[in-house]
């Protein structure tokens, strides 16, 4: 008798209800189950490029544990096999693909409702340029996604892309936003800002004191977003349709100059800050004789886009327009830094101007 209540009580009945479908923009039927989380499904399948990237990861991760089956496309064996545990067995579905090859490009986006676009690259190669990477790539990706008619494209883009910007990172983007507007006029476009985490380049390259040559226009305004938030903002713009051929601009609640995010890094790492402000010129030139070794330290395009401040699209949507109230960046720097302190301060609690700015206490 009680080996058999305890085996009622263990098996899960999932009631459907009408509320549990849903019918997508272009009328396809997507068939919710469960509660949501773990061994639930939201009916979803989204295929999301880059995925492997330090962005890719955190949306693949949010994805998966809803129950979204995830197509993965791939280029390198290594870096994608973490992404496998992120949701359910069979939940994350790998595929190797390459830029180039249109084929690939098909079979990854033929069987989702929703494509995302996180190939991005902040140097060019000698396999791929910005050109190869942010238009071309699109192209390739959008083509295929108007030719499956996938419900969804969300291309992600950053801020101040721009055909006229003096950056080729920054103009090349914004070509990919228009490359994908022109084949598919429903596509998302998402532009965030710099964005910080446990694996960015933002935080990490100055608490490793990476860039002690720092540029001469330190006071050059940044409005860096977490890494958490840019993910949930694309997770939710899958869910909601209304949110099809709108373009959003995600950043941080507070902007700042580069001074006072420098002078925040020294204040958490407990380490002075040394550094050399030089002007553009000499930074370029420092950056070209760089850009010439196999490994990426900087190129002369990043040099270019530390002297271009933030700059905002009137008309774009907002965090605010998802319902997400975005993390301020000292709230989280201690946690991201803490890692550049010296051993005999790692666990020192924060100092009172940093709680001082966390909590803006007086
Ligand atoms: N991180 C930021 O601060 C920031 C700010 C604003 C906008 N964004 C944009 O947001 C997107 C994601 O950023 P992220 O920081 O996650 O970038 P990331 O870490 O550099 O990842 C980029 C992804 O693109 C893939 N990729 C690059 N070139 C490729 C190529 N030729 N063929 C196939 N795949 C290629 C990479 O694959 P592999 O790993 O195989 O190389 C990786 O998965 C990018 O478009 C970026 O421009 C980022």
């Amino acid at each position: 008798m009680f080996k058999r209540s305890s085996r009622i009580s263990s098996v899960r009945v999932f009631v459907r209800y009408a509320h549990d479908i849903q019918i997508s923009r272009t009328g396809k039927p997507i068939l919710r189950s469960g509660p949501g989380g773990r061994s639930s499904l939201t009916g979803h399948t989204a295929t999301v490029f880059g995925a492997n990237g330090f962005v890719g990861r955190y949306l693949v991760s949010r994805l998966a544990k809803q129950g979204t089956t995830v197509v993965v496309p791939w280029r390198s064996e290594d870096a994608k096999r973490p992404l496998k545990v992120s949701g359910d067995l069979g939940q994350v579905v790998m595929l190797e693909f390459d830029l180039r090859n249109t084929q690939s490009i098909e079979e990854a986006v033929r069987h989702s409702n929703i494509v995302y676009n996180l190939i991005g690259r902040d140097y060019e190669t000698k396999n791929f340029t910005y050109e190869d990477v942010h238009i071309e790539g699109t192209e390739r990706i959008v083509e295929a996604v108007a030719k499956y008619d996938v419900d969804r494209f969300v291309q992600v883009s950053c801020m101040n892309a721009n055909p006229e910007s003096t950056s080729k990172f920054y103009r090349t983007k914004a070509m990919g936003e228009e490359a994908a507007r022109k084949v598919f006029q429903e596509t998302t476009i998402v532009r965030p800002a710099a964005i910080f985490g446990a694996e960015d380049r933002f935080l990490n390259n100055l608490g490793s004191r990476k860039s002690i040559f720092t540029s001469y226009r330190n006071n050059r305004y940044v409005r860096p977003v977490h890494v958490v938030d840019v993910a949930r903002g694309l997770e939710l713009l899958m869910f909601d349709d209304s949110t099809a051929g709108q373009l959003f601009e995600l950043y941080g609640p507070n902007e700042y100059t580069m001074t006072q995010i420098l002078d925040l890094v020294s204040k958490v790492t407990m380490r002075s800050s040394w550094r050399f402000d030089l002007p553009k010129p000499v930074l370029k030139a420092m950056a070209r004789v760089l850009d010439k070794l196999y490994w990426h330290i900087v190129c002369p395009d990043e040099v270019e886009r530390q002297f271009i401040d933030i700059c905002y699209t009137e008309g774009a949507k907002k965090f605010r327009d998802l319902g997400i109230e975005p993390t301020a960046l000292e709230m989280l720097a201690l946690k991201y830094l803490r890692i550049y302190r010296t051993s005999s301060l790692y666990d020192a609690p924060p100092s009172r101007e940093e709680v001082q700015d966390r909590y803006m206490v007086d």
